[in-house]
């Protein structure tokens, strides 16, 4: 039975806002395409994340680096279509908003104007702090990222749990207490220790959104592709799979494929 809060017409960020203040969690997911974004926002969800996991889920890239601001576009906007309800964030893909902050406002304006989306999320902290603030001074809310950032996965080398050390988590608190500082209307904490996780949810009024950070956030995201199941050999200590529709897919074409190859299908009642 879902616990979704389909009272609320239309998901904002002052709606979030409240969520938290009320202690209520917060529900989201990423999708990327139309059919997809319709299934996850009637189901009643609270943000659609149209995560540059794109890069990995739709395209079979490696990582997240290659995806582009155009092809985050395209995604973006087939999600749009579909929604009535949810707030949709979209991912700033790498290299459209580091170290330049008018670079950032362009491409953040892009997404807006050429998607019609809600939201960006883009990662990182003090040292992206001139963009976000150039981008929420144009009216465009955003979404902090800080922990695991994937964008970073050169720099780390690993997809290992990060701020596990003093030196870290003492930055991660301080970075998210300066995205709060400068606008963030949200904040998503990857794969970090839950107690951190906690103190950090503990001292902002922003609401916070864990993967791998543990229950005391104000909520969860997963990429949808890994809570379905149609992903096969990730199998991360924080990923719990919902339904194994890999398998269901595929036993679905095979009995397609016998069919066909028998003359099985169609039958009379298929055909004109
Ligand atoms: O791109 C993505 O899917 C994300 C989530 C993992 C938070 O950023």
């Amino acid at each position: 039975m879902s616990t979704a809060k389909k009272d609320v017409k239309r998901v904002t960020t002052h709606v979030l806002a409240s969520m938290k203040a009320q202690n209520q969690k917060i529900s989201m997911l990423t999708a990327y395409d139309y059919s997809m974004a319709k299934i996850i926002d009637e189901a009643g969800i609270d943000i659609i994340l149209v995560g540059d996991s794109a890069s990995n889920v739709m395209a079979g890239h490696e990582t997240t680096l290659p995806i582009t601001l155009d092809q985050m576009i395209y995604h973006a906007s087939s999600v749009i279509r579909a929604v009535k309800r949810c707030l949709v964030v979209v991912d700033l893909p790498f290299g459209s908003y580091q170290g330049n902050s008018k670079v950032a406002l362009d491409s953040a304006i892009r997404i807006m104007k050429e998607s019609g989306a809600h939201a960006v999320k883009l990662e990182g902290g003090e040292e992206v702090s001139e963009s976000i603030k150039r981008i929420i001074s144009a009216g465009v809310p955003v979404m902090g990222h800080l922990g695991l950032t994937p964008q970073s996965i050169y720099k780390f080398g690993t997809y290992t749990v990060r701020a596990k050390e003093e030196m870290e988590a003492q930055k991660l608190k301080e970075d998210a207490l300066l995205l709060q500082k400068i606008g963030c209307f949200g904040l998503v904490m990857e794969k970090i220790p839950a107690t951190l996780a906690g103190v950090v949810t503990a001292s902002l009024e922003i609401p916070t959104i864990g993967i791998g950070a543990g229950a005391d956030v104000d909520g969860q995201v997963l990429v949808s592709h890994d809570l379905l199941g149609i992903t096969k050999d990730f199998h991360p200590r924080f990923l719990r799979r919902y339904a194994e529709l890999h398998d269901v897919i595929g036993s679905a074409v095979e009995h397609y494929i016998n069919d066909v190859k028998n003359g099985d299908f169609p039958s009379a009642k298929e055909q004109y």
